[in-house]
C-alpha cells in the first residue's frame, strides 16, 4: 500500500502509529531507477519505508535550476507502486504540499558541516551542502527511521551526511547504494533529461574518464595520471568543474593509509551540471611511485 502524506502534521500522527521498523530513501521526486533501487532495498530491509519527495530550495544557488527542477509526483507514486513488497509493507510518501511544511516561517537554524563540504562540489556550489544538511536532519528528525538510504553517486553528499551522523551522535544507520548507469554507462540523474541527443553522448565523457582512471590505478600507474592533461584533452565540448583522485574513506589526498580510492569528476553541459564517482579499492602497490 501507498500513503500519501502532504503535511508535517500528518505525518507526525502517522508516524506515531508505526511500530515495526522504518527505513527513510529522502528523494527530490522525478524518480528513476537509481531512486527505485534505494527504496527497493529499504523495503528488503525494512518492515515500512518512508520515501520524502521534497525539491529543497535551500541547496540551490541562486542561478541554479530550482524552478525547472522536475516535479512529477504522480508519476512518481506510479513507479513507486511498481516496487516488491509484502501486503503489509506500507511506502509512505511524504511530499510536502508547500515549503513552510518544512521550513515553517521563522524557521532559522542551518546545520553546517566544515571540512568535508567545502571542497569539489562545495567549492563551485557555495551554501549547497548546508541546504543539504539542514533538510536532511529536519527529514532524519521528522522520519525517527533506523535506517537511511542514500546513492553512491552523490558520494560528497554522503560523506557530508556521514560526518553530521557521527558529529551530532545521529541514531540512524546510512547506507550508501550503487551508482545505477543507462546501458552507455552515463550514471542516471534526474538532470540527464536536461540534455539533448548530442549532450548525453558528450556527456558519456565524465564516466569514461573516471573507467580510464580506474583501470591506469588497476594496472599500478597511479603516478601516471595527469588530472589536469585529462580533463584538457577532453574539454571541447563539455566544461570540467572538477576531476580528482582522492582517498574515499574521507575525501582527503591519497595516503599511505588510503584502502579505497574514488575518483570524482563534475563537469557542466550547456546550463547542466553532471558529477560522477567510481569508488574502489587500492592496492599498496599501485601508489608506489
Ligand atoms: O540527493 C538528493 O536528492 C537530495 O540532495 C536530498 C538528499 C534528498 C536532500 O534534499
Amino acid at each position: 500500500m501507498i500513503k500519501l502524506i502532504k503535511s508535517r502534521k500528518q505525518w507526525l500522527l502517522q508516524r506515531s502509529e508505526i511500530s515495526e521498523s522504518l527505513g527513510l530513501v529522502p528523494t527530490m521526486g522525478n524518480l528513476h531507477l537509481g531512486h527505485l533501487s534505494l527504496a527497493q532495498k529499504a523495503l528488503d530491509e525494512n518492515k515500512h519505508i518512508l520515501v520524502t519527495i521534497f525539491v529543497n530550495p535551500k541547496q540551490f544557488g541562486p542561478n541554479e535550476d530550482f524552478e525547472r527542477y522536475p516535479r512529477t509526483l504522480e508519476q512518481d507514486l506510479e513507479l513507486l507502486s511498481g516496487l516488491k513488497k509484502n501486503e503489509d509493507q506500507v511506502i509512505y510518501v511524504f511530499a510536502p504540499a508547500s515549503i513552510e511544511e518544512i521550513y515553517p516561517i521563522g524557521f532559522s537554524t542551518t546545520i553546517s558541516v566544515k571540512g568535508v563540504s567545502e571542497k569539489l562540489c562545495g567549492l563551485s556550489r557555495p551554501g549547497h551542502f548546508d541546504g543539504v544538511t539542514t533538510v536532511v536532519y529536519q527529514l532524519f528528525a521528522l522520519a525517527r527511521a533506523q535506517k537511511a538510504y542514500f546513492g553512491q553517486k552523490d558520494y560528497q553528499q554522503y560523506k557530508v551526511i556521514e560526518k553530521m551522523v557521527h558529529d551530532l551522535c545521529l541514531d540512524i544507520e546510512l547506507l550508501c547504494c550503487p551508482i545505477i548507469r543507462d546501458q552507455d554507462g552515463l550514471a542516471l540523474s534526474s538532470r540527464n533529461q536536461y540534455l539533448s541527443a548530442d549532450e548525453k553522448k558528450a556527456a558519456l565523457i565524465l564516466s569514461q574518464t573516471l573507467q580510464s582512471i580506474q583501470k591506469k590505478i588497476e594496472q599500478g600507474e597511479f603516478q601516471k595520471i595527469d588530472t589536469v592533461e585529462l580533463k584538457n584533452e577532453n574539454s571541447s565540448t563539455v566544461q570540467w568543474d572538477y576531476l580528482e583522485i582522492l582517498d574515499g574513506e574521507n575525501l582527503n589526498e591519497i595516503s599511505s593509509e588510503t584502502k579505497q580510492v574514488v575518483a570524482l569528476g563534475a563537469i557542466n553541459i550547456g546550463k547542466t551540471r553532471l558529477i560522477d564517482n567510481l569508488l574502489f579499492p587500492l592496492t599498496g602497490a599501485s601508489i608506489v611511485r
